[in-house]
């Protein structure tokens, strides 16, 4: 960072301070590290096309590394309390461990985040069929979703790097109706914050329900579980699922369950129980958490702290939800960076969207773009330290 002399008489003081000292020669200092971007390349698709690995630091150190294939957030790093940095998502460590099958990690999720019960909804009297990926129901967009697609990236011009990414969604992808442009600017704030930025427009009428699937692990990516990591989630009631983690309507009261986050509490200290049902049907935490302020402003969704390291992250978002998904179906056959074999329950996702299968429930929250209307949403990861 520049340093300003904030006075003429200061900086006539120093001029002459350093005219008496003789030519001494100038102190040299190391330079202050400035925010960039830098573009690598991070492999070859099957049909011949090659991904790109966009790297952004920002001048206090900390770097973020996003591939154009499936907008991927790559590597996302932070400093402890020690200022050690550590990366903290879970990921490959090039297009090839992607492209082998890997649980969203890190991906954008599009064009419906989490679940649409039987891949079916019907929009103004026309029924539209999805393409199903998980026991019957369309997940996270379908056997081929934004998450396996290459968008166009383009770096934009500023003083924090940030990045564009954009795709179009042809009508009829995976069964989704109407040409889709949509768009997502990654940006690594001075303070430390990545924001994702989405836009989306379409020329028909259609569903849509963005987010990204990063997998976090505080202490470090790779090593180690996240039971201890402490949670709070800003949320009164939950979404209750069947037994195939489709919502069942109800919004349930967190007060008195194990879904009850309000207050900081270690994710491993309840996600066992076996007295409860919806435990059993998510293998642990698998559910969407309704914020208990419902406006479509920036506010604080989610703060997570790993005691150990001091790091905290703070989920900000404009969505009315966060799915919270604590890796319950990790189970180390999955080898990412540095050939680390992730086990169960080693990452979290805090999955900022609208609530699972509104297309089947008029009562939840809209999740339909009209032509003419600009989808836009925002989420923020800010990170910090806590002593
Ligand atoms: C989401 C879902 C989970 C699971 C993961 C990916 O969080 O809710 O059930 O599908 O994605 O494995």
């Amino acid at each position: 960072m520049k340093k300003y002399i904030s006075s003429p008489f200061i900086a006539l003081l120093i001029g002459g301070l350093s005219f008496f000292a003789c030519q001494q020669p100038a102190e040299k200092k190391a330079p202050a590290p400035t925010s960039a971007m830098e573009k690598s390349s991070f492999g070859t698709l099957p049909d011949g096309r090659s991904a790109d690995l966009f790297t952004l630091r920002n001048a206090q150190g900390m770097a973020v590394k996003i591939t154009n294939y499936g907008s991927t957030i790559v590597s996302c790093t932070a400093p402890d309390r020690a200022g050690k940095y550590a990366d903290m998502v879970l990921g490959c460590d090039s297009l090839a461990g992607y492209l082998r099958g890997v649980p969203y990690f890190g991906a954008f999720i599009g064009r419906y985040g989490n679940r649409i019960a039987k891949g079916k909804f019907s929009l103004d009297g026309t029924i539209y069929s999805l393409a199903t990926n998980n026991i019957g129901n369309a997940l996270h967009g379908g056997i081929k979703g934004f998450d396996k697609v290459l968008w166009t990236a383009e770096p934009m011009q500023g003083d924090e790097p940030a990045l564009k990414l954009t795709y179009l969604s042809k009508d009829g992808e995976e069964g989704y109706p109407g040409n889709l442009k949509v768009e997502v600017v990654y940006t690594l704030l001075k303070d430390n914050s990545l924001k994702l930025d989405y836009t989306a427009t379409t020329d028909k009428k259609t569903v849509l329900n963005l987010t990204n699937h990063s997998y976090f692990n505080l202490a470090n990516a790779g090593q180690g579980d996240i039971l201890g990591h402490e949670l709070v989630l800003n949320a009164s009631t939950f979404l209750p699922v069947d037994s195939t983690l489709i919502p069942t309507g109800e919004r349930r009261p967190v007060a008195g369950t194990v879904f009850d986050f309000t207050q900081p509490t270690a994710i491993g200290a309840r996600v066992n129980d076996a007295k409860d049902q919806q435990i059993k049907f998510g293998g642990g935490y698998d559910h969407c958490w309704v914020l208990t302020d419902s406006s479509k402003t920036l506010k604080l969704a989610a703060t997570v702290h790993e005691p150990t390291t001091g790091r905290v992250m703070e989920v900000l978002t404009t969505e009315p939800a966060v799915q919270f998904y604590c890796g319950n179906f990790l189970d180390g056959t999955v080898v990412g960076k540095g050939g680390v074999a992730y086990a169960y329950r080693t990452g979290l996702c805090l999955e900022t969207q609208h609530y699972p299968d509104s297309p089947n429930h008029p009562a939840f929250p809209s999740t339909v773009l009209a032509p003419g209307t600009t989808y836009r949403s925002t989420t923020i990861y800010r990170f910090s330290v806590k002593n």
